[in-house]
């Protein structure tokens, strides 16, 4: 398995949003609109592929804190393998090296203790976000 950036709108890329609605989008009922895409265009992309199998994908929005984390999904029969925690380690090193000084993030409830496991703080109270609970997260790399 390898982690790589790729460009918005790449093979790749395309394959990833498929991945995304199915993860994230089509368990909630919420359709697939292509046109929010266009506003990802700044955004940086990671996919986590073996040969020409998209496994799981995430975005880095830059903000005011550092980078947003994003978009955060494997392959349903992918979870629980390692992926995840991959794409997170990949995350991490680039965002350390580009300079930025915190990941931030909003997970869904379901997946906060995947990132308690990586050592990602809870900021405040939840919030309903897509219609579901979510909790505002946060790793710094400066004291
Ligand atoms: C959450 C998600 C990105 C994690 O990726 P993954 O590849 O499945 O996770 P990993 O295999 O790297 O998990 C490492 C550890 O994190 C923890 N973990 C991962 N998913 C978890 C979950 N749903 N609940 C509790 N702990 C979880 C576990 O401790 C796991 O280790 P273990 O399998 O040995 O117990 C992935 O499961 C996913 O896409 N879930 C559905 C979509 C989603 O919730 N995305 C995040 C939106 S904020």
């Amino acid at each position: 398995m390898l982690v790589q950036i790729v460009p918005w709108g790449s093979p790749r890329y395309i394959q990833s949003l498929g991945l995304r609605f199915e993860v994230l989008r089509r368990p909630l009922g919420l359709v697939f609109d292509p046109a929010t895409f266009l506003d990802e265009v700044n955004d940086i992309h990671l996919i986590a592929h073996y040969k020409d199998w998209v496994l799981g994908c995430m975005m880095l929005s830059r903000v005011e804190e550092g980078v947003k984390m994003r978009q955060v999904a494997v392959g349903h029969s992918e979870q629980r393998l390692g992926v995840g925690s991959e794409m997170i380690r990949f995350a991490e090193q680039y965002a350390k090296e580009m300079g930025f000084k915190a990941i931030v993030l909003h997970a869904r409830d379901s997946a906060v203790p995947f990132y308690l496991k990586h050592n990602y703080e809870l900021v405040g109270d939840g919030f309903l976000e897509v219609g579901i609970p979510h909790h505002a997260m946060r790793k710094s790399f400066v004291d």
